[in-house]
């Protein structure tokens, strides 16, 4: 067996990411960062995120077009590449037949995935553990099957980590499950969560349905995570620190965020879904601070009438603006979105693309606000960068993520309050909340740029080497490579068939 430091076994985990562009990100630094403290990673991804992330990738990214990470490689990290089917042909429509691939991917997934590991007993170094996105719902068969450390990866903030793993408290207590009288009141008995508004719980905790899908999905995936080993949280210790420390007292969690690629530069890996805009020379040409960046994300949808109504609303505040507009954003069929002359309209000061990367435009000194989904990996960016964000959550945790960046971290605001009482935009109090993002009169930016300076060094502070991120990252390690002991190097020797 390979050792590290002379005697201890040397780790090697394969990383199942989420088959979402949101999921696959952060994985993939997670692989590089693991990999570059001496782990041997292998990284799985489906067919068709693989296909998509080919397709759309420039010359440059990728060295080899079968092998995201063959650039990684040849700077000396073991970090190998394969990819395995979802169950559906390449040429599926993944958004628009949304129910019935989240059902494949619960149902037929898990036996590509155990063929993928049974195929790689055997391998040198020997894989000794399993690292999958917490949704996934296989986790504890396959790494029990085959003897490995189980370790879950939490790409969202602990806070929702922390409702999701106490998923039984809701339903209790009534504010979760009861069909349509679900309790109102305010959440006062999670812990580490001293209260949370019904509204700000994740959409799918919202719904009178409970019977779908990604509800099975979560039943299953919430009570999975509970047996494993570790959990690997892409968030910090000092921004969540009760939550962190409440969900420490059930189980081994590590807050080693921000998971960014290195220099916060564009990744060296290929990640990107859809291929990308370069908008630095449009940039480049705006003054500092001017330009609001806009982009709702890679997954959810949003009805053409509230695209119509931020559309006006960025024509009427008259700001520069940056706008991520996927072709799908309404439905994969329905692409004709903007209202009719808007693109002559705006000429000059809007740039509207179909994606870009997110972290290098983010970082251009030009931007100076960020209307967001708030989406997790989009938050942190924006964090990362000092940029104040203008929240409008759609779906999933973006509705929570809201509460933390706009309640308590007091570092963006919202693009329409009241938005709980099923008020919806209107292009005035979009106009209006973009100019107080953006430092127009009485604007609020001053106080939000001071409060978003603090969670940046929160961060910046988290990643240095006496950093919590970074202790964390390598308690982690020690802690794995003792698991690994004590299972008695028994990998691959085990297994149950
Ligand atoms: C993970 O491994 C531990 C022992 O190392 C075991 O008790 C637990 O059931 C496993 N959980 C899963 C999710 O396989
Ligand atoms: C975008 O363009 C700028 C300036 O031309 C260049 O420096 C940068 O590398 C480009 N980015 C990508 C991702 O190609
Ligand atoms: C992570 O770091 C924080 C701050 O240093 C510390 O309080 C916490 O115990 C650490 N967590 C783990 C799992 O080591």
């Amino acid at each position: 067996m390979e050792m590290i430091n002379g005697h201890d076994p040397k780790p090697h985990a394969i990383l199942f990411p989420y088959p979402l562009q949101g999921h696959v990100i952060p994985a993939v630094h997670l692989a590089v960062k693991l990999a570059s403290r001496g782990f041997t990673i292998t990284f799985v991804n489906t067919l068709s995120v693989h296909h998509q992330i080919v397709k759309s990738s420039q010359p440059g990214t990728t060295a080899d077009n079968d092998d995201i990470f063959a650039g990684a490689r040849k700077s000396g990290l073991d970090i190998r590449y394969k990819t395995i089917s979802d169950g559906f042909p390449l040429g599926f429509d993944r958004s628009l037949n949304h129910d019935q691939f989240w059902e494949g991917v619960r149902y037929v997934f898990s036996a590509h995935v155990d063929e993928l590991v049974g195929n790689m007993v055997g391998s040198e170094p020997p894989v000794t553990c399993l690292i999958a996105d917490t949704f996934f719902v296989w986790t504890s068969m396959i790494a029990s099957k085959y003897n490995l450390v189980n370790i879950s990866f939490w790409t969202e903030p602990a806070l929702v980590l922390s409702l999701y793993y106490h998923l039984d408290l809701l339903i209790k207590n009534g504010h979760f499950a009861k069909s349509h009288d679900n309790r109102k009141d305010t959440i006062k008995y999670i812990p580490g969560v001293e209260a949370i508004e019904p509204e700000d719980l994740m959409s799918y905790l919202q719904s009178t349905d409970t019977s779908t899908t990604v509800h099975r999905i979560i039943y299953q995936a919430f009570s999975d995570v509970k047996k494993a080993d570790f959990i690997l949280c892409n968030t910090v210790q000092e921004l969540e620190s009760d939550t962190i420390s409440a969900l420490q007292q059930k189980q081994p969690i590590y807050p080693i965020g921000p998971i960014f690629p290195s220099g916060f530069a564009k990744s060296s890996v290929a990640t990107s879904l859809w291929s990308e805009s370069n908008c630095t020379n449009w940039l480049d040409s705006k003054p500092t601070g001017s330009v609001l960046y806009v982009s709702f994300g890679s997954y959810a949808h949003a009805s053409k009438r509230d695209i119509e109504e931020i559309a006006y609303g960025l024509l009427l505040s008259q700001v520069n603006f940056v706008w991520v507009l996927r072709p799908d954003i309404v439905s994969s069929d329905e692409t004709d979105i903007l209202p009719v002359g808007y693109e002559d309209q705006i000429k000059g000061r809007g740039l509207i693309v179909t994606w870009c990367c997110q972290i290098e435009v983010i970082s251009h000194p030009a931007i100076g606000g960020f209307m967001t989904h708030c989406g997790w990996n989009s938050v942190l960016e924006s964090v990362w960068c000092g940029v104040p964000l203008l929240a409008h959550p759609l779906l999933t945790d973006q509705f929570t993520n809201r509460k933390l960046v706009v309640d308590d971290w007091r570092i963006g605001l919202n693009l329409v309050d009241d938005h709980h009482k099923g008020k919806t935009i209107t292009r005035d109090e979009a106009a209006e909340k973009i100019s107080r993002l953006m430092g127009g009169k009485g604007g609020d930016d001053h106080e939000l740029r001071k409060n978003i300076q603090e969670a940046k060094k929160i961060l910046e502070n988290a990643l240095t080497k006496i950093g919590s991120s970074e202790k964390n990252l390598t308690q982690f390690i020690k802690d794995v490579t003792l698991k690994m002991i004590q299972k008695k190097y028994n990998y691959n020797k085990n297994i149950k068939h």
